[in-house]
């Protein structure tokens, strides 16, 4: 194949397959992925340095109003296209993202139906994405009712998948499941997997838009099909007749900490379409909310009514005390009395509990240079939020909050529409209705200069590049669960998610609990990490809004281990994945935006190791001063999580370190130019 490939763009005969049926192959620019389109049975296969990764795979889609695209369809035509050029982001994990890829963009026609489309492939040196584009068919609307695209896995048995399920009740906020790939049932992307020779991949989407996400349903062993996530009335995605799908897209790497280098999703997402974005904002905040979670505090009315504007001012105070940008208040709006989590029709945006005064507390953040971080839960009841999010932006605006975290607290499968003719309906959170609504509410933040941090969001898919004021989400079992999960997070769960959730994007995840076993070391609801797990949280977890999430009077009694949280930056010149595997351990280390200080983080789950990294990533010929924040020799989650030790070292980038790590320990270190 490569050599036909190497020929030029010609249509290729693939005489084992079949005498009339026509192959083209696309390579990534270092020549180690190859991808193959055979237009005889529709399909696609992917080889990584010569091996085959992706069996031949099914493309196409079932319509409601035309028979499907799939085998019987010949390529008319076809162009190619290289690309090699560098952009910037606004923030970001690195300033500047290289773009390198091969494109192939092939148009495809049956002899006597229609739709005739394009498939277009772009080839990365890490990976892959591939989309249809089916132009305009005369009709006033197509409805897909399935999608036909399948991802083949030959080894399946003898591969390792790390995944969560898809469609069900909690959404994203589960934990990460270690099986053989063929013991997968239905999985949310980024579908994370380990071929028997240690070649890690990751199946997800890019930029989804106007369409439903892609879950992927294993059918026969090792036949991931994409499933789209059907509207309540079984359609899966409505279109007006014509559609460009979100890319498919393959991450592939030689070994796991591949996957953490890797810009494929980003991209292959459409540049900034904002224009001037800076007034969206990095930073770290604190909040009136773990006290919630904690049951100390409520949402809503009464004695231990949170949000009220002595506590928003004493938190000002700390915020600005410490160098915070902002301070997040919930419970602020009223609403939440009773089981708010069910009561998505009665919350109002624009009106305050009496005790909350959102000028007052403005007007006091401002002249402290802290801001208001504004707070919508919506409990998935999104007529409810359109109907006033023009007015509660806007209020919001008026008062300088220029950020908002949104929620969607609902099960999964019960968000809430009013349809057309007054009737509620029950959608998912990850279908074409819902995905619209998150990224309309992104639009309409946007136009007052607001960024938005969505809870119980729809998977990230890189549209931060094309909207920066997307500035963060959840999207994951964070911290919260900590407090009331049952289960808590376990101590594998920190160092699985930067190769699983984190591959589509930031999370606030809300790192910082300094008071660990809140309820004891024994209760079950304990945060299960060391002290110094917690700090490397702020480097190992990438958001560019990042919570100081603890009560401030929890971080009185750990002084020294507080300096860290008030250094770290959250916005990055560069970042480097060192060392890691899946749901053991991760080092990263990365370069502060604003000065010349590096910073590392590294984390372990409940087996405690020892990792030498090398600081060859520092800039060569100049001494670095090391603040390591370091587990002590007895610490161990379970009995001794505040063992901590402090120092400082005098370092090169010739030198090594030696980090032992506790079980479900870590280590944080602040690197500045001496
Ligand atoms: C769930 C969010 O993840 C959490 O951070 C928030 O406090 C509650 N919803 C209430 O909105
Ligand atoms: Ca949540």
């Amino acid at each position: 194949m490569r050599l036909y490939h190497a020929l030029g763009p010609l249509f290729a005969v693939f005489s084992t397959l079949s005498l009339s049926a026509a192959t083209l192959s696309v390579t990534s620019p270092d020549g180690n992925i190859e991808l193959t389109l055979d237009d005889q049975a529709l399909t696609y296969q992917v080889q990584f340095r010569g091996n085959q990764v992706i069996a031949p795979s099914a493309l196409g889609f079932r319509f409601l109003q035309l028979p499907a695209i799939g085998s019987g369809y010949k390529m008319i035509e076809h162009s190619r296209n290289s690309v090699n050029q560098r952009w910037q982001q606004p923030w970001g994990e690195r300033e500047t993202v290289l773009d390198q890829h091969n494109e192939l963009a092939v148009t495809l026609q049956h002899p006597d139906r229609k739709p005739a489309f394009t498939l277009r492939f772009k080839l990365f040196n890490d990976g892959l994405g591939f989309r249809y584009e089916v132009p305009p068919q005369g009709l006033a609307k197509l409805d897909i009712i399935d999608e036909l695209t399948e991802f083949r896995i030959s080894d399946s048995r003898q591969s390792t998948a790390w995944w969560i399920p898809g469609r069900g009740w909690n959404r994203y906020e589960m934990l990460y499941r270690t099986t053989a790939l063929n013991e997968v049932d239905r999985a949310h992307t980024p579908f994370t997997f380990k071929l028997p020779d240690g070649v890690h991949l990751s199946i997800h989407e890019a930029a989804l838009v106007d369409f439903a996400a892609m879950v992927l349903d294993q059918q026969r062993d090792g036949v991931l099909k994409s499933d789209l996530t059907p509207w309540s009335d079984g359609i899966r995605v409505k279109t007006n007749g014509s559609f460009t799908t979100p890319w498919r897209t393959v991450q592939i790497a030689d070994s796991a900490v591949g996957l953490l280098n890797s810009d494929l999703i980003l991209n292959l997402n459409e540049p900034n379409k904002l224009g001037d974005v800076s007034w969206v904002k990095p930073g770290k905040y604190a909040g009136i909310w773990w006290g919630m979670h904690l049951e100390t505090q409520s949402w809503g009315s009464g004695p231990k009514h949170g949000a009220t504007t002595e506590n928003t001012k004493q938190y000002i105070d700390f915020a600005a005390k410490n160098g915070f940008a902002g301070v997040l208040v919930e419970g602020w709006n009223t609403g939440w009395d009773g089981e708010w989590f069910l009561n998505g029709a009665v919350f109002n945006f624009t009106q305050s509990y009496p005790d909350f005064d959102l000028a007052a507390v403005t007007a006091y953040g401002a002249a402290k240079g802290v801001k208001l971080v504004g707070h919508h839960e919506t409990s998935g009841h999104i007529s409810n939020y359109e109907a006033q999010m023009g007015a509660a932006y806007d209020l919001y605006a008026k008062h300088g909050v220029s950020q908002i975290k949104t929620g969607y607290v609902a099960d999964g499968g019960q968000a809430t529409r009013i349809d057309e003719n007054g009737i509620e309906r029950k959608e998912w959170h990850d279908g074409q209705l819902m995905v619209n609504h998150y990224l309309h509410s992104v639009q309409e933040a946007a136009k007052r200069q607001i960024s938005i941090n969505t809870h119980e969001p729809i998977k990230d898919t890189g549209l931060r590049r094309t909207y920066p004021n997307w500035i963060s989400r959840e999207g994951a079992r964070g911290q919260e669960y900590n407090a009331w999960g049952s289960p808590p997070n376990p101590p594998e769960h920190t160092a699985m998610l930067p190769f699983t959730r984190m591959l589509s994007g930031p999370m606030d995840y809300t790192p910082g609990i300094f008071n660990l076993a809140y309820n004891g070391l024994d209760a079950e609801n304990r945060v299960q990490s060391t002290l110094a797990k917690e700090l490397a949280l702020y480097v190992v977890l990438y958001s560019p809004i990042q919570m100081v999430a603890d009560l401030p009077e929890h971080y009185d009694a750990h002084p020294k281990a507080f300096q860290f949280i008030k250094d770290v930056p959250t916005d990055w010149a560069e970042s480097i994945a060192l060392q890691g595997e899946v749901g053991d351990f991760v080092v990263f280390a990365r370069q502060d935006k604003h000065s010349d200080d590096w910073y590392l983080g590294a984390l372990t789950d409940e087996q405690p190791r020892s990792v030498t990294v090398k600081l060859d990533f520092l800039p060569a010929g100049k001494r670095f001063s090391a603040q390591l924040y370091r587990d002590g020799a007895d610490a161990d989650w379970r009995t001794q999580p505040y063992d901590i030790i402090i120092e400082q070292q005098s370092v090169t980038a010739n030198d090594r370190l030696t980090l032992p790590l506790a079980s479900s320990g870590g280590a944080a270190i602040r690197f500045t130019a001496e």
